[in-house]
């Protein structure tokens, strides 16, 4: 029997390099060795993002045309958007009533999140279920493994602790879920801050290979290295850490040659751009077919509701049972 996973991301719209290497490429090898499950987490996105809602429909369109660009395979996973298995919103609610207020008023990823969206009174009631929406998305279908880049960890610990207070009141429904820690390599935005599409230091995967080399050319490398003879850091520099992705054959070399200063920044730029743009190619000749044809994902979406329904009815039904909530 293969495992389980689970797991989500919020409808951010194009996916960019650090989605790629921290997340995505992830998510592709893991289906030839496990069931997957993967969620566009709409709901989650409402819990900040309640006053914005018509940009939702073409953010979740490019996000998952991108998943399908880099190769999550409709035919192996079950691509889904959580609004559309109600199921999800009824575990929900199952699943809040067994949760004490106070886990989730500790909760670090909500206090950050309080602290970066400024939102101090106004955290809605939505906001601060938020991890037992995500216990409910990957309880549903029973997920035994959970794959997340460690600001997800808190969640997943509460995901946990939910499943042993349920199944201490109603009997053994749920496994425990495990966290399955990606290995992510420290993906820097041209700012030398972590790659993100609020801070607008990212290059997207769609991103045409002429817009690629102008935005690493924007790119700060490390402020000692002024002159191409000057010896640089690699260690903090944002081209070097893509570079380690990108240019996997010469990494050793580049950080010699820039350690020594015989490699000046414009070059090591250029040759980046280029490694990236090679590496980006098939990706985006696969959005361009994608593309001619926008239906095709939201049909995907369509045949990924019906399987995903499917598990997750048959769990409510059980739990149902285990509630003695037939009646
Ligand atoms: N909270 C996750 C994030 O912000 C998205 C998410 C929603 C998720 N439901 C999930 C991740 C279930 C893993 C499992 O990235």
């Amino acid at each position: 029997m293969k495992g389980r996973i689970l797991s989500g991301m919020r409808p951010t719209g194009r996916m960019h390099l650090g989605n790629y290497v921290g997340a995505l490429l992830n998510w592709v090898r893991l289906q030839e060795e496990y069931e997957c499950f993967y969620e566009v987490a709409d709901w989650h996105a409402l819990t900040t993002a309640y006053d914005r809602t018509e940009q939702v429909r073409e953010d979740i369109q490019e996000m998952v045309t991108d998943w399908l660009s880099v190769g999550i395979d409709p035919q192996k996973s079950t691509i889904f958007v959580q609004s559309h298995v109600p199921e999800h919103a009824v575990l929900h609610l199952l699943l809040s009533m067994v949760t004490p207020t106070s886990w989730l008023e500790r909760n670090p990823t909500l206090k950050e999140m309080v602290r970066d969206l400024g939102l101090r009174e106004s955290v809605g009631y939505g906001l601060l279920g938020y991890p037992v929406l995500q216990a409910a998305d990957i309880l549903i279908y029973k997920a035994d493994t959970v794959p997340v880049g460690e600001d997800q960890l808190p969640h997943l610990e509460l995901t946990r602790e939910i499943v042993r207070r349920f199944n201490n009141f109603y009997g053994p429904v749920f496994p425990e879920p495990r966290a399955l820690l990606t290995e992510v390599p420290l993906i820097l935005g041209s700012d030398g801050k972590k790659m993100s599409k609020s801070l607008n230091n990212y290059i997207a995967l769609s991103d045409p290979p002429e817009v690629v080399k102008q935005k690493v050319r924007m790119f700060i490398t490390d402020p000692q290295k002024i002159y191409k003879g000057d010896p640089g850091r690699p260690e903090i520099c944002p081209v070097f850490h893509l570079h380690r992705h990108f240019s996997k054959e010469e990494v050793d070399q580049i950080a010699a040659d820039c350690r020594s200063g015989a490699l000046g920044c414009v070059d090591c730029k250029a040759n980046l751009a280029n490694h990236i743009n090679i590496a980006l190619d098939p990706i985006r000749e696969a959005r361009r077919s994608l593309e001619e044809n926008p239906g095709q994902v939201w049909e995907i979406l369509a045949y990924g509701k019906e399987k995903a329904r499917k598990v997750a009815s048959a769990t409510l039904g059980e739990v149902r049972q285990a509630m003695k909530m037939t009646y």
